[in-house]
């Protein structure tokens, strides 16, 4: 029975480059709470895509010497490669130049319109071509040599154009009563402080279409072919177009939307936390349970940027430590809603100490001392003492019901910590029982200790599945666990393994990963 319906989002990327980390990042942990909650029961619709129009992607374009569309057919299939490297689980993947996304974001621009809260007038103002954002004047600062910076310090240029505006301004209130009544649909709690000073400063209304002189590469504005929208609208809206806008009664938007998560960066929580809802309002449609903004990664201690060399690629990550080393990594290491930072170092003890030397030498240890004095095949236990009720029923009763929370919240280090907590009991639980010394002692005891090893084992590797969906399918599959035995659910006595079934040789699911010696100068 399912738990009802779960519709979790990436931000949709920009097709101006390739894939690197930042978005590597992303989706893994957006992948990682999906699976999550499929394992929990849910029946979820996982999303991520590409944001294909707008200046910054027709300019970059323009540079390389290809048609917009042709140049994002061409990053936006490395972004749906991405998917499959990361091994990330989304049910759509959506491109903004689909004829599905141009239908939904000219019904949401004509129920704007129709509600009165979009009107003509001309755009006279500040323009970063990099975050494809507005600014005023009291956010813009002048460089050393003259160049113009916003507040992110991005290049600013003037801009006059006839435009449209979205009347944003009658919104403050509404707004600022959603964040009030809804603490939880900005997280984490420091974004939301940051978003509401600036609602209560007062909004300004938005420019929502470029005129045709600057910009063609977009949604044509309904009844306006001189117009295109702005970027942002067009991107916001991806979010109901795949939940089958302007479908309002159909069956897949009654199901899905409002959508429960949207994860998204920090540097673009003002669009998600602010406009979204707003436009959301207007149009007479749900809001968004709540916007996720996780925070930046930078390599070895500095930003990510192609002039300082460091910008990693998802292919060469998973290359050098291994698909699902990497995912267990940045969840294990990047802190809830902060800033992370990725050093090679930092990566390298972290696969060791806690995927090698723990969870690995754990299952691999347990399985080969089954393998060579059961018979390989899982033990049958005699009656239980206390430590092995104790271990077991902690596993059974309090795991994933102290997951869950922290789930939620996005606080996939704390579940991991977690889940390493019975790892390391269980470590402990073999130095006390020492099954080895056993075989000759009490061999029936032996059966025991070993068969509520293997048993903690199969629970562990049901709950390390969201963040490392191969390799512990692998265990799982070592220890015979049936593919529909292994859901959150399962992880109970009556899903116990069966004494008697015959495991084959145990393989090792997580090499070390062993440091080169920097190469010697040959002896001369
Ligand atoms: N196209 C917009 C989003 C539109 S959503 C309706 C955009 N695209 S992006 O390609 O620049 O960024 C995509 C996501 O990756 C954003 O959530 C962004 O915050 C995230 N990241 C980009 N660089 C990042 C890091 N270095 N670290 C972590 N996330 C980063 O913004």
């Amino acid at each position: 029975m399912s738990k009802g319906p779960f519709y979790i989002t990436t931000a949709i990327s920009y097709v101006n480059g390739v894939p690197h980390l930042g978005h590597a990042y992303e989706a893994i942990l957006t992948d990682v709470m999906a699976r999550f909650k499929r394992l929990d029961g849910y029946d979820v619709l996982f999303l991520t895509g590409t944001d294909e129009h707008g200046e910054k992607v027709a300019k970059t374009a323009e540079k390389n010497g290809m048609s917009p569309k042709a140049f994002a057919d061409q990053n936006a299939a490395h972004f749906q490669a991405m998917t499959k490297t990361l091994n990330i689980s989304n049910d759509d993947f959506i491109r903004t130049t689909q004829e599905r996304h141009y239908a939904a974001s000219q019904a949401l621009w004509t129920k704007l319109q129709e509600k009165g809260d979009i009107f003509p007038s001309k755009y006279e103002g500040w323009y970063s071509v990099r975050e494809e954002a507005y600014f005023t004047e009291d956010e813009v600062k002048e460089g050393a040599n003259g160049q113009k910076f916003g507040p992110n310090g991005t290049e600013v240029l003037w801009v006059e154009e006839p435009s449209y505006f979205f009347r944003l301004s009658a919104y403050s209130d509404k707004l600022l009563e959603l964040y009030e009544k809804h603490p939880e649909f900005i997280q984490p709690q420091s974004r939301r402080n940051e978003i509401i000073s600036f609602v209560k400063r007062g909004l300004k209304d938005l420019s929502v279409s470029r005129h045709k002189s600057r910009l063609e590469w977009g949604i044509p504005v309904p009844g306006d072919p001189e117009h295109v929208m702005y970027v942002w609208l067009d991107a916001l809206t991806n979010y109901i177009t795949v939940a089958g806008y302007p479908e309002e009664n159909g069956e897949k938007f009654q199901k899905f939307w409002p959508a429960d998560r949207h994860v998204i960066g920090k540097d673009i929580s003002r669009f998600h936390c602010i406009y979204w809802p707003a436009f959301l309002i207007s149009a007479g449609l749900d809001l968004p349970q709540a916007v996720f903004a996780h925070g930046f990664i930078n390599v070895q201690g500095e930003k990510m940027s192609k002039s300082v060399g460091n910008v990693l690629s998802p292919d060469g990550l998973v290359e050098t430590y291994g698909l699902d080393q990497i995912r267990y990594f940045l969840m294990r290491e990047i802190p809830h809603g902060q800033d992370g930072n990725f050093s090679h170092e930092q990566a390298i003890a972290r696969i060791n100490a806690d995927l090698a030397n723990g969870l690995g030498n754990l299952a691999q240890r347990t399985l080969s001392m089954i393998h060579k004095n059961c018979d390989a095949a899982i033990p049958a236990p005699g009656s239980y003492e206390e430590a092995d009720k104790a271990l077991l029923s902690q596993i059974y009763e309090k795991l994933i019901p102290g997951l869950r929370p922290q789930a939620d919240a996005f606080q996939f280090h704390n579940v991991l910590a977690n889940i390493w907590k019975e790892i390391s009991d269980c470590d402990s639980y073999i130095d006390t029982m020492v099954p080895w010394k056993l075989k000759k002692e009490d061999p029936a005891r032996m059966q025991t200790v070993l068969y509520v090893l293997v048993e903690a084992i199969r629970c562990i590797a049901i709950a390390t599945q969201p963040v490392m969906p191969q390799s512990s399918g692998k265990i799982l599959d070592q220890l015979g666990v049936p593919p529909g035995e292994r859901l959150f659910a399962h992880i109970d006595a009556a899903h116990a393994l069966k004494s008697g079934s015959k495991i084959d040789a145990p393989q090792g699911v997580f090499p070390r990963i062993v440091e080169l010696e920097p190469q010697k100068e040959a002896a001369g």
